[in-house]
């Protein structure tokens, strides 16, 4: 393990069942409790029989019955939680709960065990939302009191068949976390150089490469869209490049552009002062690109991925671009600036030429790009626009699979009319109307070379409130749909590294 997994969470596949889980000493045991359950032998197929029989504990999913010293239970605590028809969003509702009950200090070990033959799908669910459930964030904090729960163990699976499955859940978990730490981090924690220095350290792990540049570099591959975001800052601009690179080289690579806009002011057309500290997450697209790598590295399928992050603070200044100001891309278009907070997809567009280079297979974007789309899907899907059906069709089941959801939005022509100016080939902004579809159009003029399509996450990144904090989403759809490609292919393989170190329970 590298050094800086302090933070990992330890998950392991247990060989044990319902019927002898009662044997199994940890500080607490939850029983997940379909709705059809069979009582069978054993002593927790006892009580769960009898408190159901008794009317004492529902199957509704979430519903819990929480024990101490249970006789027979070598486990302190038993959390009993209904999961109705054992659906992975039941589970996850009932796992939610449940640990939301059970956390707390001097709870390190957490047994989970399916009171049915769960199968993959469902495992996958659990641990992520255990994970989920069980995150704290400590880095900005003087006294760290973090996730005391460091190890899950998970029963009542058939172990082999589903060890593939469980590794990559854990996988995916350590990067929806990584993901999670990086947006959560506040902007002086978080600059286009910190992440920068984030992406290098992920090339230490195998088949991870990374290449970052400055300004300098930046300008002579005459990106003067994503130049002129970053003039307003005294924090100086990255531009990130990470290769996973899982296949033989001739094999076209998956091209993941993720917004990295540390800071989001909105710059001359400054954003009102309330809410403004959420602005901090304007680069979650860039944190699951980290993500999607840190779990590559973990997975280690077949298959090529280049990961592109301009990165850089959106602040108002002396130097900052002005509305009305032309500027010229990396594609040679000129773009008329005439919002300066509409600085996502000024960034975004030359990474979109930029990406031209690797002759992808598929480039997916990744935005916290328009508060319309907030408006439009809310926080429960990802506004998804692809020029491609198929593609457009992958991540939606993917998106599905991983239970991280998206919704296909129009790319019709005439949603393209308001960005045509008299100053320049193309403006940033159009209307009030239909925003999150305008700035898709925007970035559609960048992207024709290759199959694309654009995640805007502007509602599913983060959430606000009490439970202020980044999702890590859309890290689970990206990989569900890079596995399920890695699957497709076949052939491409290179030789697999030394086999991972697969702990027994
Ligand atoms: N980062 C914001 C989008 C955003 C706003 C995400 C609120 C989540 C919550 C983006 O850079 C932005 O400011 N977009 C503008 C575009 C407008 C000026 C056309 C917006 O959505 O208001
Ligand atoms: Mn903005
Ligand atoms: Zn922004």
């Amino acid at each position: 393990m590298i050094a800086s997994d302090w933070w990992i969470m330890n998950f392991e596949l247990g060989l044990f069942g319902l019927a002898d889980v009662a044997a199994q000493k940890a500080d607490v045991l939850i029983v997940l409790v379909p709705k059809d359950f069979k009582s069978g032998s054993g002593v927790v197929p006892g009580l769960i029989g009898a408190t159901l029989k008794a009317g004492h504990f529902e199957t509704k999913a979430g519903k819990l019955l929480p024990m101490y010293q249970a006789p027979g239970v070598a486990s302190t605590r038993m959390i009993m939680v209904g999961c109705d028809d054992g659906a992975p969003r039941q589970v996850r509702q009932a796992v939610t709960a449940a640990i939301g009950v059970a956390k707390g200090p001097g709870v390190l070990q957490v047994l989970v065990c399916f009171g049915w033959k769960a199968s993959a799908d469902v495992l996958a669910c659990a641990v992520a939302a255990v994970a989920d459930a069980s995150y704290v964030y400590t880095t900005t904090k003087s006294k760290p009191e973090g996730r005391t729960i460091s190890k899950v163990i998970f029963g009542g699976v058939d172990a082999a068949a589903v060890q593939d499955a469980f590794d990559q859940a854990v996988a995916t978990v350590h990067g929806v976390e990584l993901a999670k730490e990086w947006a959560n981090r506040p902007a002086n924690h978080a600059t286009p150089a910190m992440l920068a220095n984030a992406a290098k350290a992920l090339a230490k792990r195998p088949r991870i490469e990374c290449e970052v540049m400055g300004p300098k570099k930046v300008a002579k591959l005459g990106m003067g869209s994503f130049i002129a975001v970053a003039r307003g800052s005294e924090e100086e601009l990255r531009f990130i490049v990470l290769r996973y690179q899982g296949a033989v080289k001739s094999q076209a690579p998956t091209v993941l552009i993720g917004k990295g806009i540390t800071f989001d002011t909105g710059g001359i057309s400054i954003k009102p002062a309330p809410e403004m500290d959420e602005m901090k997450f304007d680069m979650c697209g860039a944190a699951s690109v980290l993500g999607v790598f840190r779990a590559l590295a973990d997975i280690q399928p077949a298959i090529n991925v280049v990961g592109l992050i301009p990165s850089c603070e959106n602040m108002p200044d002396g130097r900052a671009v002005k509305p009305g100001d032309v500027v010229t891309s990396m594609s040679g278009q000129t773009i008329e600036i005439l919002n300066t907070d509409a600085e996502g997809r000024l960034i975004l567009c030359d990474a979109l030429t930029y990406a031209e280079r690797f002759a992808p297979a598929a480039v997916i974007d990744i935005a916290t790009l328009t508060g319309a789309c907030v408006i439009a899907l809310g926080g429960v899907r990802s506004g998804m626009f692809a020029s491609s059906d198929s593609l457009a069709t992958q991540l939606l089941a993917a998106g599905e699979a991983a239970q991280d959801f998206c919704w296909r939005m129009p790319l019709d022509d005439d949603y393209a009319e308001g960005l045509k100016t008299n100053f320049a080939d193309v403006a940033n902004v159009a209307g009030r109307a239909a925003g999150a579809v305008t700035a898709a159009k925007f970035l559609q003029r960048f992207a024709g070379k290759y199959p694309w399509a654009h995640l805007d996450i502007a509602g599913t990144a983060w959430k606000s409130g009490a439970a202020k904090g980044a999702t890590g989403r859309p890290v689970a759809l990206l990989l569900g749909y890079l596995l399920a490609e890695a699957a497709k292919a076949g052939s491409g393989v290179v030789k697999p590294l030394a086999p991972r170190k697969r702990k027994a329970a």
